[in-house]
């Protein structure tokens, strides 16, 4: 078949994991076949969406273990489901080198700034938009790019604009840069780089 087999991985509500199963439903998504969401935390709200979309789930605990049992565990399932793409939609922990390296140009991040401005280590959640802020910014937005071992680092692939409004809260602004930004780009992104790896 000519899809790209995907799996998305979470860590809380999953608003862009949402984003994504609309997108599919709404036929915008005709290369990319979601086969797995896997969440590092049991109670991420993403794993209720993924189930009422009928995506089969997974969980990979982060908390109280080593970066590699973590990482092997989450191995397992994508290969387990051979996914051959996988989207990072509010996932919150980083990934080693050596986990990136196994799928070069095939992990897709979005990112809650216009990177590279607020982006790195500490730089995720509420956290960027209380940067942003805080440095007094005019315009921020988000962007989806590829994932390699620098953190926030890889190749962009689309980036949205969206204007900071006097009194904005971090929280106020999270949510404009969702709705006029994310959940708008990472659908268009995954489409663009499954369409890539059939080329
Ligand atoms: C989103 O704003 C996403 O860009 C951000 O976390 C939020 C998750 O929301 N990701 C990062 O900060 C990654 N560094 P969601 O669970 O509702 O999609």
């Amino acid at each position: 078949m000519n899809t790209v087999r995907t799996a998305v991985l979470v860590s809380g509500g999953g608003t862009n994991l949402q984003a994504l199963i609309d997108a599919k439903q709404a036929g915008q998504l005709p290369h990319v076949e979601f086969v797995s969401v896997i969440a590092s935390r049991p109670d991420a709200y993403a794993l209720e969406r993924a189930k009422k979309a009928g995506i089969p789930t997974h969980v990979a605990q982060r908390k109280g273990r080593s970066q590699e049992d973590f990482e092997a565990e989450i191995l397992a399932y994508l290969e387990q489901d051979q996914v051959q793409m996988i989207i990072l939609a509010g996932f919150m922990s980083i990934l080693s080198e050596a986990f990136v390296k196994r799928y070069p140009r095939r992990i897709l991040n979005v990112h809650p700034a216009l990177l590279p401005a607020f982006g790195g280590k500490g730089y995720y959640g509420l956290h960027v938009h209380e940067a942003a802020l805080a440095r007094g910014v005019m315009v921020t937005g988000a962007t989806v790019h590829y994932v390699n071992e620098i953190a926030d680092g890889g190749k962009i692939i689309l980036q949205k604009a969206v204007n900071v409004e006097p009194g904005d809260t971090p929280e106020i602004l999270q949510r404009r840069v969702m709705e006029q930004a994310e959940w708008i780009i990472l659908p268009q992104a995954a489409e663009i780089a499954a369409q890539e790896l059939l080329k």
